[in-house]
């Protein structure tokens, strides 16, 4: 519920567990006043400090510095006394940037709209307030968006600006939210990594002066997501102090948090301004993507549930989203670039022996692209490779039982294509500078309208031409060389944004025309696993490291956040091709059940006792697939930390079935005894695991003990159902 209590001048966002508290000063700033667990009061204007704070112009005029200099501003701008971390900063023609904004309007409704062009949060079970800030000098206008959802406890956040003035202006920052928290000891939760070593969890305590994550690469990246949570020290998974932020974007983003001279922590997100100026000529509007806060008094666990229940329902959009995915196997790693007509014929074969049900051929079915290093942007099949032309293959894997499946990176020109030959002019470059390359390749200027139209053109082309089920869109380097010769010089600084919004508009529209394709997106793995993709795609692959062992951990920082039914996890072959490790193939299955699963593996070519285990995975894939795409997830322990033994458990929402896998990753001798204690289970209900019956409460608090295995990388699964309530 969202409410404005006029006398105490407080506007008050209530979700569930959660009240997010803004209040207007006698100045009519708007400042932060509140995020925590739910008040019942809205008599909280004495929380804003203006008591205590001297300065207040008010009663001392003149003293605007020494006040801004505290006080706690919900969307702060720079230049007139706020030296902390700013949000907005507006260039006019006479190249001053100072904004002051004050409160004007508010209105407060039904719903939530959607951003144009943008990925956003969506449903009719929603409420919005939207509060109009103005600067009189400037005639800018800031609107703050702030929606809810009935029974999630997230507040969503954007931001629209607005030049209400004859004369042009440059945006150079517009982030899209502040969060101002009270001095404490705190620590930073982020989810940092690398190529293959993606969202590794990583805590940093929070000093005085500025520290944040960020990319200028153009994706969201493999080196930071998207998501920075403020946490209390020392945080567990049902203890602590969370306060997390998402943002719903998937190209260059900031988060700075700052710890300041009286110890107040603000936290900012939005777009980088590194790269980043935006023309906003007379009457028009941008619009900020959305930054999804959260705040837990009760540890990571209810953080992790809330961001999951966001995205599935209110987020993700395809058809695809609450339903099984199939069973897929994929032959990157079976072939690489080395395959035919003939070798996916018989991949496809075995696959439908053994249960999969649908093939997707991954990379180098186009132009003449045996290598990574030619044919991006030539759409077209290469018939010496794919004998008899991509429907004569659809037809034949749809006549074997399979659905098909097909790759590709539309954002790409490979120099060594015709397309590149056509038209240099298509890659993004900077004037009388060779553009530079990583993995052979270019990046497309989609600031150019015909560009991005041909390239959906192409795809489109192709989704027509056969009987085609699935996508997997890649994207496999970052952006340099950012000049477009389409764009005039003062608008160069809009490149790195309209790149993504044409990505994004690329994607909308094959959700419109294709409706029930399952789009699955990727980025050299997962370096764009963020909630802006999923507004598109219901699933991501999560990284091209597809050992058990590494996907631990990896898997474990990509569920702090995004659901299980989003996360790609195949089933591949070994000496793992990233690690070299040997991995049990019964723990490789056990560890991609929670997610989508499939098999990423020459199924003709692997040994008979690990083809022989593949119908029994998929067995239990249908089995606990229901509690993947919709169960409540517990993290039990975790291996990044105890570096010992992985385990995660999962509720269906009726806490009638559960199931909780388990991964040795190191046998010990005569090893200390490991209970796991359960969670999310109805206390007095009785409980099946095998043979014997537990009750909730008594698996809950004592737990269960972990039998002895011998060997490393040894996986279990332990399936649990409700038999009977005591009450
Ligand atoms: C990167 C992806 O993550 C892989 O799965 C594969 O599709 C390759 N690109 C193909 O180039």
């Amino acid at each position: 519920m969202i409410l404005f209590d006029e006398k105490n001048s407080i506007f008050k966002i209530d979700t569930v567990n959660t009240s997010y508290v803004m209040g207007l000063a006698d100045e009519m700033y708007l400042g932060h006043v509140y995020y925590g667990d739910k008040l019942q009061s809205t008599d909280l204007t004495y929380l804003l400090g203006l008591e205590v704070n001297p300065f207040t112009p008010e009663q001392k005029p003149g003293e605007k510095v020494s006040f801004m200099d505290c006080f706690p501003m919900e969307y702060p701008t720079k230049g007139l006394g706020d030296f902390r971390e700013s949000c907005l900063s507006v260039k006019r023609m006479n190249g001053q940037e100072q904004t002051e904004l004050v409160y004007k309007s508010h209105v407060i409704y039904k719903g939530k709209q959607t951003l144009e062009g943008l990925p956003s949060t969506w449903g009719e079970d929603s409420e919005t307030l939207e509060i109009m800030l103005a600067d009189e000098i400037t005639g800018i206008q800031v609107t703050l968006l702030y929606s809810v959802f009935d029974g999630i406890d997230a507040v969503i956040k954007s931001v629209r600006v607005k030049n209400t003035a004859a004369e042009p202006v440059f945006l150079t920052k517009v982030l899209s939210g502040s969060l101002d928290i009270r001095p404490g000891s705190y620590e930073t939760l982020s989810l940092h990594g690398s190529w293959a070593r993606e969202r590794h969890m990583s805590r940093t305590p929070i000093g005085y002066g500025s520290m944040g994550i960020e990319t200028c690469r153009g994706i969201s990246g493999h080196q930071e997501n998207p998501f920075l949570a403020v946490v209390s020290e020392g945080t567990t998974q049902n203890t602590g102090e969370v306060y997390a932020m998402n943002f719903v974007y998937s190209s260059n983003f900031m988060v700075k948090v700052q710890k300041n001279q009286f110890d107040h922590i603000r936290a900012v997100m939005g777009i980088h301004p590194e790269n980043f100026s935006w023309k906003l000529s007379a009457g028009e509007v941008f619009t900020a993507p959305e930054v999804v806060m959260v705040y837990s008094g009760s540890g990571l666990g209810r953080m992790t549930q809330t961001y999951h229940d966001l995205y599935r329902n209110h987020l993700i959009r395809s058809a695809w989203k609450d339903k099984m995915r199939p069973v897929l196997i994929n032959n990157w790693e079976a072939t690489y670039f080395n395959f035919d007509t003939n070798k996916l014929l018989d991949i496809a074969r075995s696959a439908k022996a053994h249960g999969i049900e649908m093939l997707v051929m991954d990379d180098g079915w186009f132009g003449h692209r045996e290598s990574d290093n030619s044919s991006l942007g030539d759409w077209f099949v290469n018939e010496s490779k794919i004998q008899g032309g991509l429907k004569y293959l659809a037809d034949e894997i749809h006549n074997i039982g399979l659905k098909f499946g097909i790759w590709f990176e539309p954002e790409m020109i490979s120099p060594d294509s015709e397309l590149y030959r056509l038209h240099p002019e298509w890659a993004l470059r900077c004037e009388g500078r060779e553009p530079g390359q990583a993995r052979n390749q270019l990046v497309l200027d989609l600031t150019r309208p015909e560009t991005a139209e041909y390239i959906y053109n192409s795809i489109a082309a192709i989704l027509k031409s056969a009987a085609i089920e699935y996508v997997k869109w890649d994207m496999n380097r970052p952006l340099s060389d950012i000049g477009s010769s389409y764009l005039p010089a003062d608008q160069q600084g809009e490149i790195m944004h309209r790149q993504m919004l044409a990505v994004y508009g690329m994607q909308e529209r094959l959700l419109k025309d294709f409706p029930e394709l399952l789009l699955e997106n990727c980025s050299g793995g997962g370096a764009r696993f963020d909630p802006g993709m999923l507004y598109y795609s219901p699933q991501f692959w999560c990284s091209d490291d597809t050992d058990a062992v590494e996907r631990l951990i990896i898997q474990e920082g990509t569920q702090l956040i995004y659901p299980l039914s989003t996360i790609g996890a195949h089933v591949s072959d070994c000496p793992n091709h990233t690690t070299g490790r040997v991995t049990p193939f019964s723990t490789r299955g056990d560890v991609a059940l929670s997610g989508t699963f499939g098999y990423e593996l020459d199924i003709t070519k692997i040994s008979q006792s690990d083809r022989d285990e593949i119908p029994g995975q998929i067995d239990k894939f249908k089995k606990f697939n229901p509690l993947v795409l919709s169960g409540d997830y517990f993290r039990i322990a975790s291996y990044q930390e105890n570096h010992d033994y992985d385990c995660y458990q999962i509720v269906s929402k009726d806490k009638k079935k559960s199931f909780v896998t388990y991964v040795q990753v190191h046998a010990k001798p005569n090893a200390k005894k490991k209970y796991l204690r359960l969670q999310g289970l109805v206390p007095d209900g009785l409980y099946q695991i095998g043979e014997d019956i537990y009750l909730g409460d008594t698996l809950m608090k004592a737990g269960i003990p972990v039998p002895v295995i011998f060997g490393d990388y040894r996986s279990m699964i332990i399936e649990l159902n409700l038999v009977d309530s005591r009450f």
